[in-house]
């Protein structure tokens, strides 16, 4: 069975609001799913009270909050002592900055690359400088944005301490191999790995077991759930670094690196995300066995399938003409490209473009969507930047027809 489009629309209620309105901004915050927005209503209409205290209805708000993340630690297959749910990924890279300086000195090196979001950049950068600590820059193709393993090769060394890079870009939109890139890093040095999902997630919720990396972020509220940021912090190096909370809450796993303590209702819906995930898996009968984190992968494939129809009509259209500039690969056929397409206009300006698309019913938008340094670097001036079309598993390819015409208007 391919993907059921129709079927798991109606989760949505967002989309039904505006049928006038093709929204195809995902990668800004993606629309709500029921069971999350179930959850949420339910826990602050009746357990809005301390969790954990002891008498029902707390012990009740408890559960759900633990529910959440276990749930969540078996669909990432990692150990729940591995899951920090903090309030968004800014902060929580912003918590863990803190933390891994206190262990860095001058002689010691960081990597960074070109193409990140600035949450997975300038953080690092400033922590770096604090501790005078080398920081090298793993730099982008300038045509294409796209990363290249080769380049990186050449920066490790036996001081290498850390090395930044995202598993997919949020304008550049092709999907970095992070398993062959952590072998490259761990044959070549003894660094540890982070990578930021933020922009992978919502394609794909991955296997975390299966990228052997140190620390993985990415945010709920783009995966169709809460705002909160989920973040993996391999165990043996939570034992390494200085916690951050109070200090009577160090020995909690999931306290130790979240100064800001949870967010109760948002922590609980969370499990909306994989309840929902949960109804497609059945709906298309998926094998009964399997373990959680196995489900998803199952559900990924026809999620992908679906996907991929979505970017090579979009790319299809774009990469032959003349007056747009394509990020990225241009095509589907290697199977790394997300449905995150960023173009940047050569007749007009990509404000323009996004506003007559606008006018058209198409929820798009332009600018440089924190990517800052990575456009800057393609040559591309930020501030007006690139028309970001960014497409999920609900969007149809209706939606994509419309875009296609609206863009065909527009451009001329
Ligand atoms: C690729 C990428 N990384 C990191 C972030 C930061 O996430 P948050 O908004 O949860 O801080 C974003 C947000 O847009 C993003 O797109």
């Amino acid at each position: 069975m391919d993907l059921d489009v129709a079927y798991l629309r109606a989760q949505f209620p967002q989309l039904h609001d505006d049928p006038d309105l093709v929204f195809c901004s995902n990668a800004g915050g993606s629309f709500v799913a029921s069971p999350v927005l179930d959850i949420f209503s339910h826990y602050n209409r009746h357990m809005r009270v301390q969790p954990y205290a002891g008498y029902a209805v707390s012990n009740q708000a408890g559960q759900a909050m633990d529910e959440a993340r276990s749930g969540w630690s078996r669909a990432l297959n990692i150990h729940p002592d591995e899951l920090t749910i903090g309030p968004s990924t800014s902060l929580n890279s912003y918590v863990m900055a803190q933390a891994l300086a206190r262990n860095w000195g001058p002689g010691d090196e960081i990597i960074v690359t070109q193409q990140d979001h600035e949450s997975n950049h300038g953080v690092w950068r400033y922590a770096a400088e604090a501790a005078g600590v080398t920081l090298k820059e793993w730099p982008i193709d300038p045509v294409t944005g796209l990363l290249d393993p080769q380049i990186l090769y050449p920066l490790l060394t036996d001081k290498t301490r850390w090395v930044f890079f995202t598993h997919c870009s949020n304008v550049v939109g092709t999907v970095n191999p992070v398993p062959e890139i952590a072998r490259l890093i761990r044959a070549n040095s003894p660094a540890r790995i982070c990578v930021d999902g933020v922009a992978y997630a919502p394609h794909h919720i991955p296997d975390l077991a299966a990228l052997d990396v140190d620390m993985y972020l990415f945010s709920l509220y783009k995966v169709f759930g809460p705002h909160q940021g989920i973040m993996y912090l391999r165990r043996d190096l939570q034992g390494e670094l200085p916690p951050q909370s109070h200090f009577f809450l160090h020995q909690d796993s999931h306290k130790r690196f979240n100064p800001a303590g949870p967010q109760h209702a948002q922590v609980a819906a969370c499990r909306g995300v994989l309840d929902y995930f949960q109804d497609l898996y059945v709906h298309h009968q998926g094998p009964e066995s399997a373990t959680p984190s196995a489900r998803l992968q199952w559900l990924h494939t026809k999620i992908a399938a679906h996907e991929q129809k979505l970017a090579a009509a979009l790319l299809d259209f774009l990469e032959p003409r003349s007056d747009t500039r394509v990020l990225g690969k241009p095509h589907v056929r290697d199977g790394d490209r997300s449905t995150t397409i960023a173009f940047k206009p050569l007749k007009k300006s990509a404000g323009e473009v996004a506003k007559a698309m606008q006018g058209a019913g198409i929820g798009t938008e332009h600018g440089h969507f924190y990517a800052y340094r990575a456009l800057s670097h393609m040559g591309i001036k930020p501030e007006d930047g690139v028309v970001r079309i960014s497409l999920v598993h609900y969007n149809s390819i209706a939606d994509v027809e419309r875009i296609l015409s609206a863009l065909e208007r527009t451009l001329g």
